[in-house]
């Protein structure tokens, strides 16, 4: 080991994060005496019966997220719709429309997932800058509560769709307020560079035209400035600027009967301090009220923030590969089933599934990867691991646009996807079959 390996190797183990509490996602994913568990279930003894890659999720984690969002709104005229995006597997849906959430959608796939999970269509909001006539056709006829319109052209494209199927579409503007929410480029969207919502100073004029066409009503304001924020000045600054307005459009005539913040805070991968959701809220109503706000139906559409600390993906490493200049451990899980560090250089803590006290001597700073032929392909960059082929480790903070965003990539079959309730585990997704893969191709 050269001179700088061997001191990065000594300052990274007392970096190193180790200890149960410290555990992203704590106190429903922590180790019991040596074994990672969530909540009452061994993850080892799951990675034995359903095999891995493999998801596995908190029912508790999930609910204690979502609770202190209702401990913010409590006493308020409010609803929480889930962003399913982050995670779309049907159970989760079906917990969260059980708890009270509605869900805020992108397409009619996740309306479809949205109605099989027994969500309650009046409360689905429908978001996205590309719906197509067939899409809000769809949504229409399964009678949602809003669109929220993301262009001056959708209004026109929303209201001859509505029109023809003898319906009227309640609406809400996305605004694009401006607000720089500090996070990765790729997930920040409330900004005037990026493809979202209508900008700030052509939102009167459009909620002016809106509210003259037949097909159309009015319903609420929204904005969504982007995910992953930790910071709370971006909320406060978004919602000043939506405060004004409204102000604006009522002294114009047009009601608004709801207010939508969007989603949108962080979570904790990596020692990240975002504000707690019900803390966040407390400053955020004492605006809304302070500027004479609080009477008014508020949404918001939190995604990651309900999910993301909840789950894991159990990973089984395939080979140790020492070289000259980087050491590799080769884990059986890829960029198809965990995408966020290619695409945004995400960082997931990656925990071994026995708990190691001190790390022996032998341990390697090493790059995770998975078997995908690109070298693109990586989960976690210099971690000081030391495991062997066999071993098990678990990626933290797996519960938000990691399943939803996996694919078949190399031909892999998408992951298993496992539900924990105390000392109950529930398969909630089947692994790929081969057959799953093939399905619905055809030889020439
Ligand atoms: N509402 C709208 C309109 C959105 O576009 C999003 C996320 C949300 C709500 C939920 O945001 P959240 O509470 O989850 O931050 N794949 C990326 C994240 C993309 C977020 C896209 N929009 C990642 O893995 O970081």
């Amino acid at each position: 080991m050269g001179v700088a390996k061997f001191l990065r190797f000594h300052l990274e183990l007392f970096s190193c994060p180790m200890t149960p509490t410290m555990l992203p996602g704590a106190p429903h994913i922590h180790y019991s005496g040596q074994q990672l568990c969530v909540e009452g279930c061994d993850l080892t003894i799951l990675a034995q019966t359903y095999a891995t890659p493999l998801f596995v999720y908190s029912k508790a984690s999930m609910l204690a997220a979502l609770a202190a969002y209702q401990r913010g709104f409590a006493g308020r005229n409010a609803q929480i719709c889930y962003a399913m995006k982050a995670n779309s597997s049907l159970a989760i849906l079906q917990l969260f429309a059980q708890s009270g959430c509605g869900f805020d959608i992108v397409s009619g796939g996740e309306l479809a997932r949205a109605l099989a999970a027994g969500a309650d269509p009046k409360k689905v909001i429908f978001s996205g800058v590309g719906k197509t006539r067939q899409e809000m056709r769809e949504a229409l006829q399964a009678g949602i509560g809003c669109f929220n319109v993301e262009s001056e052209a959708e209004i026109d494209v929303l209201n001859e769709v509505a029109l023809g199927t003898g319906k009227v579409a309640p609406i809400s503007i996305r605004v694009n307020p401006n607000v720089d929410p500090k996070t990765h480029p790729y997930i920040s969207t409330g900004l005037k560079g990026n493809k979202f919502g209508i900008a700030h100073e052509r939102t009167l004029v459009t909620y002016q035209r809106a509210s003259k066409l037949a097909g159309l009503r009015v319903v609420g304001i929204d904005c969504h400035i982007g995910s992953q924020i930790t910071d709370e000045a971006p909320y406060l600054d978004a919602m000043d600027r939506m405060l004004d307005l409204v102000t604006g459009i009522e002294a114009a005539g047009i009601p608004i009967e709801h207010i939508d913040f969007g989603g949108g805070l962080g979570i904790n991968y990596n020692g990240d301090t975002p504000p707690q959701a019900d803390a966040l809220w407390s400053k955020l109503l004492a605006k809304l009220d302070a500027r004479e706000f609080g009477s008014y139906k508020l949404m918001i559409e939190p995604g990651r923030s309900l999910v993301g600390n909840a789950g894991v993906c159990v990973t089984e490493v395939l080979y140790v590969k020492p070289g000259e200049q980087k050491n590799f451990c080769i884990v059986d899980a890829a960029m198809n089933d965990l995408p966020r560090p290619a695409m945004y250089q995400a960082f997931h803590t990656i925990v071994p599934l026995q708990h190691q006290t001190e790390l022996a001597s032998s341990a390697l700073v090493m790059d995770v990867v998975g078997p995908i032929c690109e070298s693109g392909d990586w989960i976690g960059h210099d971690r000081t691991l030391f495991v062997q082929a066999g071993d098990r480790l678990a990626v933290l903070s797996a519960g938000a646009y990691c399943m939803s965003m996996a694919s078949n990539y190399n031909s892999r079959p998408r992951a298993a996807e496992v539900l924990v309730d105390g000392a109950n585990a529930y398969l909630i997704r089947n692994r790929d079959s081969l057959a799953d893969q093939l399905r619905g191709e055809h030889l020439l």
